[in-house]
C-alpha cells in the first residue's frame, strides 16, 4: 500500500512523517516535530531568517528519526512530499529542496503539497474520518476560512477573515496581556478559572457595500482594539490585571463567532457535517462549544485530532496520499516555492511546467 515520506517547513515547526494509506485508511507510521517556538518567543513572533536556519539544522535528523521510527527503508517508500506554498519563502525552500533532492536521489515521485490542503487533510487522520460533502472551518495563525467541500472533493471558499486570522488575534492579544508566544495556548491556560462573561466584547461583523453583513466572513481587528481599551481601563482601576477574566472573555467571544458563523453556513447550505482544522482548532473551549452547539443543531462535528491541529508533517503525508491515490499526480522537480497561492488552484502544482 502506498507510503510517503512527508516534510513540513512552512513556518516555525520542522517536521517529518511517514504515512501509509491502506484500504482507504491512513496510518501514521512516524511523525516527528522540532518546534522552534521557544526561540521565536523571545522576539514575540516568528523571525523568518531564524526559521530557515533552524529548518536546515533540524530536517536531516527528523528525516532519519521518522524513517527509523517507521522501521522502513527508503526503498519501501512510494513518494516524497513537501509543503511548497503558502508560507515563509526561505522556510518553504528548505523542505522543498530537501524533498526534491531525496525524490531525485531515490528515483521516487515528488508530491508538492499546499499547506491549507494539508490542514484540510488532517481530519482524515482521525479514527472515523467524515466523508464529503461537508463544511470546513480552517482556523490557523495565517487563515480563518469557511470552505465547502462537495461530494466530488471540489473546494469552494465561502467565508474568510477581512483582517487578522483567528490565531493571529490570539497571538496579538496574548502579547497585549503580557503572555508568551504562541498566544493561543497561553490564553487557553490563563483563561482556565476566568469568567467568560465579565467583559462584553464585539463579534466583528463585515459590512456589505450596499448594506447588511457578509454572513460567513470574519473580522478580528475591532475585537483586538476592544481588548486594548479594556486592558487600559483595567490598568487604571485594578491591580493586578484581571488576566483570567480578560483571557476567558476573549477566548469565549472568538469561539462564539467561529461557532455561530460556521453553523449558520451549515444551516443555510443544508450541510449536516462540519469539520474543524488548523492550530486554533486545538483550543479546548472552541472544541467543546463546537461539539455542543453542533449537536443541538443536528450537525455532526469532526475535529482534527489534537496532535495534528498545529503544523505537522503527518497532515502533509495525508494530503499527498490523497493526490497519489485518487489520480496519481506528481510534481515537477523544478517546482519552486511561493509565499501565496490560492487553495482552489492546486492543479498547476502537478503540471510538468510548474507555475513557480
Ligand atoms: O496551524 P498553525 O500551527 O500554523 C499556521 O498554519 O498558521 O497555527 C498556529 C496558530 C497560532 O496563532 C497559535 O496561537 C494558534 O494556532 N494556536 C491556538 C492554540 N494552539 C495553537 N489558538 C488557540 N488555542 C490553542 N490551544
Ligand atoms: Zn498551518
Amino acid at each position: 500500500m502506498p507510503k510517503v515520506l512527508a516534510l513540513e517547513t512552512s513556518c516555525d515547526e520542522s517536521a517529518a512523517a511517514v504515512v501509509e494509506q491502506s484500504d482507504g485508511r491512513l496510518q501514521v507510521h512516524s511523525h516527528c516535530i522540532a518546534s522552534q517556538i521557544k526561540e521565536h518567543a523571545q522576539w514575540g513572533g516568528v523571525v523568518p531568517e531564524i526559521a530557515s536556519r533552524r529548518h536546515v539544522e533540524a530536517l536531516p535528523h527528523l528525516i532519519d528519526q521518522a524513517l527509523n521510527d517507521a522501521e522502513l527503508p527508503f526503498s519501501d517508500l512510494d513518494g516524497v512530499a513537501a509543503t511548497v506554498t503558502p508560507g515563509l519563502v526561505g522556510a518553504l525552500m528548505v523542505g522543498s529542496v530537501t524533498g526534491r533532492t531525496l525524490a531525485a536521489l531515490h528515483n521516487r515521485p515528488f508530491i508538492a503539497v499546499h499547506h491549507l490542503e494539508a490542514h484540510l487533510a488532517s481530519v482524515r487522520l482521525a479514527v472515523s474520518p467524515p466523508s464529503p460533502p461537508y463544511l470546513v472551518l480552517l482556523v490557523s495563525g495565517g487563515h480563518t476560512e469557511l470552505i465547502h467541500v462537495d461530494s466530488a472533493g471540489m473546494l469552494e471558499r465561502l467565508g474568510r477573515s477581512h483582517d487578522d486570522a483567528a490565531g493571529e488575534a490570539f497571538d496579538k492579544v496574548a502579547r497585549l496581556l503580557g503572555l508568551d508566544y504562541p498566544g493561543g495556548p497561553a490564553i487557553q491556560a490563563a483563561a482556565v478559572d476566568g469568567d467568560t462573561t465579565r467583559f462584553v466584547l464585539p463579534k466583528g461583523r463585515v459590512s456589505k457595500p450596499g448594506g447588511g453583513f457578509f454572513p460567513y466572513d470574519f473580522s478580528f481587528s475591532g475585537l483586538k482594539t476592544a481588548m486594548l481599551r479594556q486592558v487600559e481601563a483595567c490598568r487604571a482601576w485594578e491591580e493586578p490585571l484581571p488576566l483570567a477574566d480578560l483571557a476567558a472573555s476573549f477566548q469565549q467571544v472568538v469561539a462564539d463567532v467561529l461557532v455561530d458563523r460556521s453553523l449558520r453556513c451549515c444551516s443555510d447550505l443544508k450541510l449536516s457535517t462540519l469539520v474543524m482544522v488548523g492550530g486554533v482548532a486545538a483550543n479546548q473551549r472552541l472544541r467543546q462549544c463546537m461539539h455542543a452547539r453542533g449537536a443541538k443543531q443536528g450537525v455532526d462535528v469532526h475535529l482534527a485530532p489534537l496532535a495534528y491541529c498545529t503544523d505537522n508533517a503527518a497532515m502533509v503525508g495525508a494530503a499527498a496520499l490523497g493526490r497519489l491515490t485518487s489520480q496519481p499526480v506528481f510534481s515537477s522537480l523544478s517546482l519552486g516555492v511561493s509565499a501565496r497561492w490560492a487553495l482552489e488552484n492546486c492543479a498547476p502544482l502537478y503540471q510538468s511546467n510548474p507555475p513557480f
